[in-house]
């Protein structure tokens, strides 16, 4: 069959990497792809906001099945789209999609139907809500209700800083309607998990938890990113605690949205917090997470495809996956500022050597082609993925590859994985 991956990050090289290897599938389009895809399969520019340009793309080449990576054109209801004409289609319906694309539904949704999440109050006018924050004692959080591309999230230590953050979102709209509405939740506090389950409205299969490195820099410091690296599996999520987020979180929210009458089909993302509290959700998200799912997958012993296949045809429930037990470990390769400014266009060296060990993947993010050579092109540059026999080992093999490559101005966090090699595993 023929595949199409929306997308061009390292989640979608990560995708098409792990579709690639099915016998189920002969030939993968990336929309767009980026400088690793292409050693895949062929990429093809359009907009990925354009869903009936991507309908139409799907149609003209005859696609079998589109996985769709990110989560803007999801919530913009490209499945609606693909559906309506008879294309399948892996992701949730833009309605399905809410629980990403508006963090009040998401809350509203957890808290009629008991699922642990942090406390929080919703607001539209500004007056209001700086009553709220005035005299409620900070830390509080203040979040945007709408997508914000991960930056409607902000941290508030102090009251003031509570209240900027409500009037740059509400007063200055600096996300536009997306922070029309805002939430303010109790601040939460501990080490964070990320599950992603594959649902088909019903029934439920789970992947590997696996975990998220958010902050620039190394020991968690500096600014907050789109992720800077991540490990799976998570020692500090012990199998029964597991076992029960699996229950109480991730098949009760497949269960809450089957009552309202908004079956979730796609892959559903559990971004969680374990408190002094329990377990508690900090979001869900409607696509694989990136980098999380660049850990995951190469422990996924199973053909991937199937699984896909069985949340469009309701067959989730007959779908096994079969893990490997290694540890899994990758390192984000960055460009000189981000999360801030960066330039692009700097040529990459070190891939191929990189990449000769066979435990050993460098996914694309950022990249393209100029003459035949690889060039940066975003802020999240490459994804170096080692896998090991426990995480000393994969972290070395990660870190040694990530040394053999080079492009001016690369950073990256040295202390990827280190909580969970220093608990032993
Ligand atoms: P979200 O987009 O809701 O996952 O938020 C992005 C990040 O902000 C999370 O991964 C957490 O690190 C942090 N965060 C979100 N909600 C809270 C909260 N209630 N308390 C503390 N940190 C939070
Ligand atoms: N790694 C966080 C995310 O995908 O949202």
């Amino acid at each position: 069959m023929k595949v199409m991956i929306v997308g061009g990050g390292g989640r979608e090289h990560a995708l098409g990497w792990k579709i690639a290897r099915s016998p189920l599938v002969d030939d993968i389009i990336f929309v767009p792809g980026n400088g690793g895809t292409e050693e895949i399969g062929e990429c093809v520019k359009a907009d990925t906001g354009d869903s009936g340009a991507l309908a139409d793309i799907a149609s003209r080449r005859g696609v079998d099945l589109t996985v769709v990576g990110p989560e803007a054109p999801l919530v913009a209801g490209i499945v609606d789209e693909f559906n309506s004409r008879g294309l399948k289609v892996f992701g949730p319906s833009a309605d399905a999609a809410q629980i990403e694309g508006s963090k009040y539904f998401a809350k509203d949704l957890m808290e009629k139907h008991g699922i642990p999440t942090g406390r929080a109050r919703l607001f539209t006018s500004f007056e209001d809500a700086r009553e709220y924050v005035e005299s409620t004692p900070a830390p509080l959080v203040v979040k945007a209700d709408g997508l914000a591309a991960g930056k409607g999230v902000i941290i508030a230590t102090d009251t003031d800083a509570a209240v900027k953050a409500l009037s740059d979102c509400l007063v200055q709209r600096m996300f536009g309607d997306s922070g029309s509405r805002v939430l303010v939740e109790e601040y939460l506090e501990g080490p964070e998990v990320s599950i992603l389950s594959l649902s088909d409205g019903r029934d439920v299969a789970h992947m590997v938890p696996s975990q998220d490195h958010k902050r620039a820099y190394d020991g968690d410091e500096g600014p907050n990113t789109g992720g800077m690296g991540a490990y799976s599996p998570v020692p500090l999520l012990d199998a029964d605690t597991e076992a029960g987020t699996q229950r109480n979180v991730m098949n009760a929210t497949v269960e809450a949205m089957a009552e309202e009458g908004i079956p979730y089909r796609g892959v559903l993302y559990g971004g969680l917090m374990l408190t002094g509290d329990g377990l508690k959700v900090l979001e869900f998200n409607v696509r694989f997470g990136d980098p999380e799912v660049q850990a995951v997958l190469p422990r996924l012993e199973s053909d991937l495809v199937p699984g896909l296949l069985a949340t469009i045809d309701g067959t989730i429930s007959a779908y096994e996956m079969e893990w490997s037990p290694e540890y899994c470990v990758c390192v984000v390769l960055a460009s000189g500022g981000y999360p801030g400014k960066y330039e692009t266009g700097i040529p990459i060296t070190g891939l191929r050597a990189a990449s000769s060990d066979s435990n050993v993947e460098v996914f694309h993010a950022g990249t393209r082609r100029e003459d035949g050579k690889v060039v940066t092109a975003g802020g999240r540059v490459l994804n170096v993925v080692a896998l090991g026999k426990d995480f000393g080992n994969a972290r070395g093999l990660a870190y040694q590859a990530a040394r053999m490559i080079d492009f001016e101005g690369m950073h990256y966090r040295t202390d990827i994985g280190h909580r969970a090699a220093r608990s032993g595993s």
